[in-house]
């Protein structure tokens, strides 16, 4: 079930503006094929790849994500929606992967999977720009109910990330730490890695 704070998310980042990594994405990519948008909620990315002149394939686990961006892209044919998770989406060859704020919440089980699946899908030179969750987010903490936004989170370290991808060549790795609000005023401490990796080939 979509819950209030969830679908109060959608209704802020609908047309959130694009965020740094992806404007560093962008600069380094030549090719302007196919983009993947993992996790897409309302949107916004993939309104910033179309204007950049993608096509984007986007996914996401929500029922109500993917109504939104269906109803918000109906007449667009360079947008493929899929109701999907990250070990289960049918990945096409894309020279840009993106994975805004949702692996955070991707299964353990799957995040391999995402992995092989993600490499295997960029072609030479293709890039992956995508967040994780460090340990001190207020998401990461035990006390935290996880059932407010979409179950469980997947925290990692900075290690770890780096072992993740390590046949990716990594051009920005940030680690942002902040105290600020949730899109529905909630204080939270924001723990987060951004990643810009890309593959020789
Ligand atoms: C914090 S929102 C980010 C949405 C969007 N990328 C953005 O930056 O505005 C997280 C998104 O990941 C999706 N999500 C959560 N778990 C997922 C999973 N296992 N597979 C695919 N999408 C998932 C949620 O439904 C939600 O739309």
């Amino acid at each position: 079930m979509t819950t209030a704070e969830v679908k109060e998310y959608y209704r802020q980042t609908r047309n959130s503006q694009i965020r740094p990594e992806l404007t560093f994405a962008l600069s380094i990519l030549e090719d302007r094929g196919t983009a993947i948008d993992c996790g897409c909620g309302a949107g916004s990315n993939i309104k910033h790849l179309l204007a950049e002149g993608f096509t984007v394939y986007a996914f996401d686990i929500d029922k109500e994500a993917i109504s939104l961006c269906a109803e918000r892209y109906k007449d667009n044919p360079n947008v493929v929606l899929s109701r999907a998770t990250f070990g289960e989406f049918d990945y096409p060859n894309a020279s840009l992967v993106v994975a805004d704020a949702s692996l955070f919440f991707c299964a353990e089980s799957e995040f391999n999977l995402f992995l092989k699946k993600m490499r295997h899908s960029l072609i030479p030179h293709g890039v992956f720009c995508g967040a994780f969750l460090g340990a001190r987010d207020t998401m990461a903490q035990a006390d935290f109910n996880n059932e407010t936004y979409w179950g469980n989170v997947l925290v990692q370290s900075e290690n770890e990330i780096r072992e993740a991808l390590s046949g990716f060549d990594i051009l920005q790795f940030t680690e942002l730490e902040t105290d600020g609000k949730t899109p529905g005023g909630e204080d939270h401490h924001w723990h987060i890695f951004s990643v810009v990796a890309r593959v020789e080939n």
